[in-house]
C-alpha cells in the first residue's frame, strides 16, 4: 500500500515544479513563450491542486492516524504538505480572479513570490518524505543548516504568529483601500 503514496506524490511535485517555471516565464518572459505560459498556468494549477489533495488523502488512508501523528517527522511532513497546498491554492485563486492582469506589475511579482514560496514548501515536504522513506537528500542538510531541526516538530514562536497575523491584516486593509480607490 505504501507504494500508492510514493507513486501519487510525484504528480503534485511535478505539476508544482512546472507551475513555478511557467509563473517565471509568464511574468518575466516576453513574446509567444510568455503567452503560452500565461494561458496554460491556470489549468495546470487546477490539476496540481487536485493531485495534491489526492496525494494528501492517500497519506491519511495508507498509514494509521496514530502512527502519522506520533512521529514528529510525519507531523512536519503533513504540516508542510498543507502549507504548500494553501500557497498554491491562493496563487490559483488570484489568477482565477484577476485573469491576464495578474501577470502585470506588482501583481506579477506577487505571483513570483508565491510561486517561489510554494516551491520551497513542496521541496521541504518532499525531502521530509524522502527522509521518512529512508532516502534523505542533500536538501535536508540545507534545511538543517538553516536551523530547522528535522527530527523535532516544526513550530513558530508566538511573536512570529502575531507578526504573521498583523501582516495578513495589513494586506487585507491594503486590498480594501485599493478597491475603494479604484471604484
Ligand atoms: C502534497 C502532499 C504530499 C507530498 C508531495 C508528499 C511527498 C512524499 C514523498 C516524496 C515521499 C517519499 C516517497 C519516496 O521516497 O518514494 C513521502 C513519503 C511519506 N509520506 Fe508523503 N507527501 C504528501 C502528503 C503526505 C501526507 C498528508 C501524509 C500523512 C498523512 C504523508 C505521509 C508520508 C509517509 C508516512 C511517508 C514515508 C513512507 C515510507 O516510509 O515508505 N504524506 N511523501
Amino acid at each position: 500500500m505504501t507504494g500508492i503514496h510514493h507513486m501519487l506524490v510525484h504528480f503534485p511535485i511535478a505539476f508544482w515544479a512546472l507551475a513555478t517555471l511557467l509563473v517565471l516565464l509568464a511574468v518575466l518572459g516576453r513574446g509567444r513563450a510568455a503567452q503560452i505560459a500565461q494561458a496554460s498556468l491556470l489549468p495546470l494549477l487546477l490539476l496540481s491542486l487536485l493531485a495534491a489533495v489526492v496525494a494528501i488523502v492517500s497519506g491519511f488512508l495508507v498509514w494509521p492516524w496514530q502512527a502519522n501523528l506520533y512521529s514528529p517527522m510525519v507531523r512536519n511532513h503533513i504540516l508542510m504538505a498543507f502549507w504548500a497546498l494553501a500557497v498554491w491554492s491562493i496563487l490559483a485563486a488570484l489568477l482565477w480572479r484577476a485573469g491576464k492582469t495578474a501577470f502585470n506589475g506588482k501583481q506579477g511579482w506577487t505571483l513570483v513570490f508565491l510561486a517561489l514560496l510554494g516551491s520551497g514548501l513542496f521541496a521541504v515536504t518532499g525531502t521530509l518524505g524522502g527522509h521518512l522513506a529512508g532516502a534523505p537528500t542533500a536538501f535536508s542538510q540545507l534545511i538543517a543548516a538553516l536551523g530547522w531541526k528535522l527530527y523535532n516538530t516544526f513550530y513558530l514562536p508566538t511573536w512570529a504568529l502575531l507578526l504573521l497575523a498583523l501582516v495578513g491584516l495589513g494586506c487585507a486593509l491594503l486590498g480594501m483601500l485599493g478597491r475603494r480607490r479604484s471604484s
